[in-house]
């Protein structure tokens, strides 16, 4: 308005027609303007209610018959790694996975060489394990005591919907992930179909990377989240005789925590009752519902456990890693460079809520 409006009941008509012209524009104003930033602060500062759940005991894989609960992979390598995932009875024979009362390990052979017949130049044996029981939802506790690691190496520790006809649209959860000597810790991630964004208020101590989940986007790097300390994965992680990683699967969200041994709650080393994750502290991932529909995005999912080698994940970055010559001829040359490419597992508990 200018200096010469004035409020008053004895300004000519016309007058008061502009006034009420400028009060109108000013409302016009703030709502154009001042409303939908307002929005966008609350928006940004939306964050779910993770309220405590009632959880119990569904599942537990433990002791000398665990791997009678997974299928054997075996076949193409989905990821193009210079592997042969081999079926149970020969991964037994080389001794690929083993089980006792207290751990369940899986690993790379060892055996084969350049002068072997047949040699390992169109892959190495290795082992890929897929739960045979499908998950929607959960809280999954991991007693991980060994970290498979070295160049050439790309191990995981996930959930997904193995058909690969439906891949993404279930979703996928990388739990533990890493490349080469996996000096940096461990990696979260996520891959979705499309509508899953990250760009939202998280809670963790990890560090995002790009936050579109959409396997489309940015060559399938998912939406990752990698751990601010290094000994969340790798030498580092085993010298400490490893830890437990959690993860809550929710409608409200995906969180994930690590607790190296010796730091691990009172509730999730009881073992059977009802653990509280809104008592343990900041997570070290957090993917949040705020602009991703957790309830539709994740579905079905098997457990899996694999050790791959070079692959599209490690070839990425094999150069960078400072591990010598190429992958394929480090990996088929080099059996003794796998001896530490183990994983060796406690057990794993799966809680359900009620
Ligand atoms: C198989 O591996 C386990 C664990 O490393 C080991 O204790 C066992 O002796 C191995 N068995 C054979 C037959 O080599
Ligand atoms: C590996 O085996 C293939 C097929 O038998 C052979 O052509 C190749 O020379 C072998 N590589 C080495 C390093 O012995
Ligand atoms: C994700 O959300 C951010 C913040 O609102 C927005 O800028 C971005 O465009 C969104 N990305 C996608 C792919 O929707
Ligand atoms: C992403 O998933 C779709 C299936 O929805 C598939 O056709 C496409 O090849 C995938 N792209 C990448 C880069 O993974
Ligand atoms: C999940 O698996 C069940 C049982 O195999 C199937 O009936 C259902 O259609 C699947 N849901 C989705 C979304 O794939």
């Amino acid at each position: 308005m200018n200096r010469y409006d004035h409020y008053g009941s004895d300004r000519p008509w016309h007058s008061r027609k502009r006034v009420w012209a400028g009060v109108a524009a000013a409302i016009a104003v703030i709502i154009v303007i001042v409303v939908p930033v307002g929005v966008t602060v609350h928006n940004n500062n939306r964050y779910p209610d993770y309220k405590k759940l009632t959880y119990s005991l569904a599942d537990t894989y433990a002791g000398d018959n665990i791997f009678d609960n997974f299928n054997y992979f075996t076949g193409y390598d989905p990821a193009h790694g210079l592997v042969h995932y081999v079926p149970q009875e020969m991964a037994q024979q080389l001794n690929l996975t083993y089980a006792s009362s207290s751990s369940a390990i899986l690993r790379v052979d060892t055996s084969v060489g350049p002068g072997s017949n047949p040699n390992a130049s169109t892959g190495r044996f290795s082992v890929r394990v897929e739960s045979k029981k499908q998950y929607n939802k959960g809280l999954f506790i991991f007693d991980v005591k060994h970290t498979p690691f070295g160049c050439g190496t790309w191990p995981a520790l996930w959930l997904t919907d193995p058909n690969p006809a439906i891949w993404p649209a279930n979703g996928e959860i990388d739990i533990m992930e890493a490349t080469n000597q996996a000096v940096t810790g461990n990696t979260v991630t996520l891959h979705t179909d499309g509508g899953c964004n990250m760009s939202v208020k998280r809670k963790m101590t990890g560090k995002a990377g790009q936050k579109d989940c959409h396997n489309t986007t940015n060559s399938n790097t998912g939406c990752p989240v990698a751990a601010d300390v290094a000994a969340t994965y790798g030498q580092a992680y085993n010298n400490a005789g490893g830890g437990i990683v959690a993860v809550e699967w929710r409608d409200e969200g995906i969180r994930t925590w690590q607790f190296a041994r010796g730091q691990v709650p009172a509730d999730i080393t009881a073992g059977t009752g009802n653990p509280d994750p809104s008592s343990w502290g900041t997570a070290l991932a957090d993917f949040p519902d705020t602009k991703c529909n957790i309830g539709s995005h994740f579905k079905n999912q098997t457990l899996i456990v694999n050790i791959d080698l070079c692959g599209d994940l490690v070839n990425a970055v094999y150069k960078k890693s400072g591990c010598p010559g190429t992958c394929t001829d480090f990996v088929a040359n080099n059996p003794s460079a796998f001896i530490d490419a183990f994983w060796e597992f406690g057990s794993f508990k799966i809680y359900t809520a009620t």
